[in-house]
């Protein structure tokens, strides 16, 4: 906000501005808006868009590039949208929580086709815009119905617009230890401390795999100690999954923990994005859905859900809805996308090797083996903000302050320039 004084002077310019021009026009409504502070990842795109080295390289973006460091579409994506095209369908709008067949198809991807929730019919699901959409379903979902706190507690570091979306569905946002700077790992028992420590009955956002920024996940074995303290604690499991598949390239694999929490009988609710695993980004496909114990109590809290959802965006999309449902129902296109995500994960892998590799064959006496030992898009560097600035600076190599690359960034062609540029700076 700004101060009294500031605010004087501001309707002091004002009001001689429009003495000057003599005209009758009232003062803006929004002369008060402040300006809000520069966005991290912008910042990143315009710094690269104005460096003139042919080789610089940008780590900075959340999207999946091929190794030519282009947009990817997926080939099964391309089928399908031509399957979608050749049916010729109507632009009717969809139901509220979206086009049934996908959110059937999702469902199953996340929970799995021996779910017994999903077959017994306990599964709440919605279409979303995308992941973020779904969170902001569910946060304000919780924040409306939840009969606990309304607070939800967030890794710390998390996914950076975790704690917007969660602050304005009007939810407090606490913390819980996650990463070990001095490992460049995780925190397994601060994590498994604060989750005992909480009042009884609260939130807890957990990355199913992934975890954006740090690449940092438990290992199944502490997953299962993870899931005990949050039964000890009574405490209400809220998953992300941003990046199902695309961590290990199984989506079974990386939907372990919400499987494995639901077998433990906890009753999660779910965000689900389409738009890592699938590269359907801009087309915004996601799903929020929520365990319940029984058909009827999933009658009520769908008929809520669809209460929330109404007011908001009316109905979501359909085109993105339509090609991922295309993908998930065709066994053959299925197979193929399958096929795809885990080509976009083993890359991933590759060039996680491949920098790793690079920077030992330069002579660095620093230990790599997070860069490795992290999974999916994102690696946590351990490099200082400092650090970062001279990377950019010196070396034309731009991503976020907090020591964080973008993994898909990453190409056979530039990951020898990276690690000599990261050396430099590091040793
Ligand atoms: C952890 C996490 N959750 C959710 C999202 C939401 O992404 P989208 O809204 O593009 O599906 C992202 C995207 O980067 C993410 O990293």
């Amino acid at each position: 906000m700004l101060s009294k004084t500031a605010f004087q002077r501001a309707a002091a310019a004002n009001s001689r501005n429009l003495v000057t021009k003599q005209t009758l026009r009232a003062a803006s409504a929004w002369s008060q808006v402040p300006q809000g502070p520069p966005d991290a990842i912008l910042g990143i795109t315009e710094a690269f868009k104005k460096d003139s080295n042919p080789k610089k390289i940008n780590l900075g973006v959340g999207a999946y590039r091929d190794d030519k460091g282009k947009p990817y579409v997926l080939p099964s994506v391309r089928e399908a949208e031509q399957q979608v095209v050749k049916k010729n369908l109507d632009k009717e709008y969809a139901g509220i929580t979206g086009v049934p067949d996908f959110t059937k198809a999702a469902a199953l991807l996340a929970y799995g086709p021996n779910s017994a929730a999903v077959n017994e019919g306990r599964v709440v699901i919605t279409q979303s815009i995308s992941g973020t959409g779904a969170l902001r379903i569910g946060g304000a979902f919780l924040e409306r119905h939840y009969p606990g706190a309304k607070a939800i507690y967030i890794p710390t570091p998390s996914w950076a617009n975790h704690k917007a979306v969660f602050t304005d569905c009007g939810l407090e946002v606490k913390q819980y230890r996650y990463y070990n700077k001095d490992t460049i790992g995780l925190d397994f028992d601060g994590m498994v401390e604060d989750i005992k420590k909480m009042p009884k009955g609260s939130i807890v956002l957990l990355h199913a795999c992934a975890h954006n920024p740090t690449g940092v996940d438990p290992t199944e074995a502490q997953w299962k100690e993870i899931s005990d303290a949050v039964k000890e604690g009574g405490h209400y499991p809220f998953f992300d999954m941003a990046y199902q598949g695309f961590a290990s390239g199984d989506t079974n694999k990386d939907a372990f923990a919400l499987r494995y929490f639901i077998e433990q009988g906890h009753q999660p609710c779910l965000a689900q994005s389409f738009a890592k695993n699938m590269g359907l980004y801009g087309e915004r496909v996601g799903a929020f859905s929520i365990v319940t114990e029984s058909p009827e109590e999933k009658a009520r809290v769908d008929s809520q859900v669809k209460i929330l959802v109404r007011p908001l965006y009316s109905n979501p999309p359909v085109h993105g809805a339509r090609v991922a449902s295309t993908i998930l129902n065709d066994a053959s296109l299925n197979k193929q996308w399958l096929g795809e995500v885990k080509g976009m994960a083993d890359r991933i892998i590759e060039m996680r090797a491949l920098l790793k590799s690079n920077l030992e064959k330069l002579g660095s006496k620093h230990d790599w083996s997070h860069i490795t030992s992290q999974i999916g898009m994102f690696a946590y560097t351990g490099l200082t903000a400092e650090q970062m600035t001279k990377l950019a600076e010196e070396h034309s190599v731009y991503a976020t302050k907090d020591g964080r690359i973008s993994v898909a960034g990453i190409t056979s062609e530039n990951v020898g320039r990276l690690a000599e540029a990261i050396y430099k700076v590091k040793g």
